[in-house]
């Protein structure tokens, strides 16, 4: 089932939907509406989602108020090389804070005296109705950060029913992590050699996933100074300072990266299509094979392929959004990597409404930078369907595991749930662009 394009400017207040005859009481126009469906798949049958099983935050989560407060906790947690890979851009950082400042760029004109008594945050993508309109991005060496990192933000995405994308560069086997996150898609990283497409994309297919992202922006290795001057590459290389470094974070140490070699044996990166690869070793190189031949063709050759959901992640031109549709796309990630690759690449938030007018049928997603549920409402104002949201979850797997990530999905859903109250809305896919205006210049 494909997408069909959010209609703008159509907003009712939802107590006010229609003529309401005149022996409607004022309790019958306060009634909950049921959500507006999701414009990422208007045929699709919502399902009855189980209510979200509140947990209780460990202690350590008591000062973990927002998203942006998991990136200090981290930093005292991790080795300087490997916290400086996780939060690092390219280059100057222009991307990097490019992103958050785009949020800025918008304020909201709410409605008031409207009920809103049944929100719910459900939104169906892809035939399927997830709990909530996020999920987690996919982010390689998240077990050499986390302890199982992969495992915990799968297990934790399937009992929120919302998606986790595992990366290609992840160290678990793709086959495990669908068992233990049945809500899992799979990114791959791919050269644009069909000897190598082809097994991988089968193999995911054989693993059970059902919906597959081809991530596009990586067609070379990102300048990320600050990995050669943290001391980070992949994989790591022992040296005094590595060792220094680790041992000053005796936590990640023994409780991560000990625990892990004792209980696992050493990490590897075990699905990239090329033999495994360890994630620490003196004399062993990563193949580059290079991805800056990857094309479309590549993309029609895995459509014809993939049975399932194809999905093309880091696409910031709309006319790139039309070949991809044309090429046979489900859907699109509007990103740029977070601020990772290309320095100075706009923010995705900044092209969604061109971007939104090429896209037909398929879903609109984006991430990069979103950390408070203003921003994912912002992101759906503008036409996303669902967005994703990275270092964060990230941070909070490898400060507290299970109990971080879902410590810092209820951040999350809570904001957006009381932003909803406050601007009038009852469902996210119910956002309209006409409640944003630009933060600075005249309002007409
Ligand atoms: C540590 C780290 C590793 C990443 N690895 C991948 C990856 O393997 N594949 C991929 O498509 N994107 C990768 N990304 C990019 C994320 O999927 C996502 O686009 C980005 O993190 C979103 O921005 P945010 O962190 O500001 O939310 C990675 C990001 C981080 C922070």
């Amino acid at each position: 089932m494909r997408a069909s394009p959010r209609k703008w400017g159509t907003y009712k207040p939802e107590c006010f939907h229609g003529i309401h005859p005149m022996n409607t009481t004022r309790q019958e126009l306060s009634e909950p509406m049921t959500p507006a469906k999701s414009a990422a798949s208007a045929d699709a049958t919502p399902r009855q989602a189980a209510p979200i099983r509140p947990r209780k935050a460990p202690r350590s989560m008591r000062n973990m108020l927002s998203l942006e407060d998991f990136e200090e906790a981290a930093r005292r947690v991790l080795p300087r090389p490997i916290f400086g890979y996780i939060s690092g851009g390219v280059e100057t950082d222009a991307s990097l804070r490019g992103n958050r400042s785009a949020f800025a760029e918008y304020n909201f004109i709410p409605r008031v005296l409207v009920s809103t008594r049944g929100r719910s945050q459900r939104t169906t993508l892809f035939g399927r109705t997830y709990d909530l309109p996020f999920g987690f991005a996919p982010m390689g060496g998240t077990a050499l950060a986390a302890y199982l990192g992969d495992t915990v933000l799968a297990r934790a995405a399937a009992e929120l029913n919302i998606p986790m994308i595992q990366s290609g560069a992840s160290l678990t086997r793709l086959e495990h992590l669908k068992e233990v996150g049945p809500t899992a898609w799979f990114q791959a990283y791919l050269p644009g050699a069909p000897e190598i497409i082809v097994p991988l994309v089968e193999r995911a297919q054989r693993g059970g996933f059902d919906t597959l992202v081809l991530t596009v922006d990586v067609p070379v290795a990102a300048n990320r100074e600050n990995n050669v001057r943290n001391g980070y590459s992949s994989p790591l290389k022992p040296s005094p300072r590595l060792a220094w470094d680790c041992m000053v974070r005796p936590r990640w140490l023994f409780g991560t990266f000990g625990r892990t070699v004792m209980k696992q044996g050493m990490p590897h990166l075990e699905n990239m299509g090329f033999e495994r690869i360890p994630v620490l070793s003196g004399n062993v190189e990563r193949p580059r094979l290079s991805r800056d031949g990857l094309c479309w063709e590549h993309l029609e050759l895995m459509r014809r392929i993939w049975k399932g959901k194809l999905v093309v992640k880091g696409v910031l031109a709309k006319e790139d959004v039309r070949v991809a549709r044309e090429s046979g796309a489900d859907g699109v990630i509007v990103s740029n990597h977070g601020g990772r690759q290309l320095d100075g690449a706009v923010a995705p938030l900044r092209v969604l409404p061109g971007i939104v007018a090429e896209a037909g049928n398929m879903a609109i997603m984006m991430d990069s930078g979103i950390r408070r549920g203003t921003d994912v409402l912002k992101a759906l104002a503008l036409g996303a369907h669902f967005v994703f949201v990275g270092r964060p979850f990230l941070y909070a797997a490898t400060i507290a595991g299970d109990d971080g990530v879902h410590h810092a999905v209820k951040l999350l859903r809570e904001e957006i749930d009381r932003d909803m109250a406050m601007l009038g809305i009852s469902s996210p896919s119910a956002m309209p662009r006409e409640f944003l205006v630009p933060s600075s210049g005249p309002l007409s």
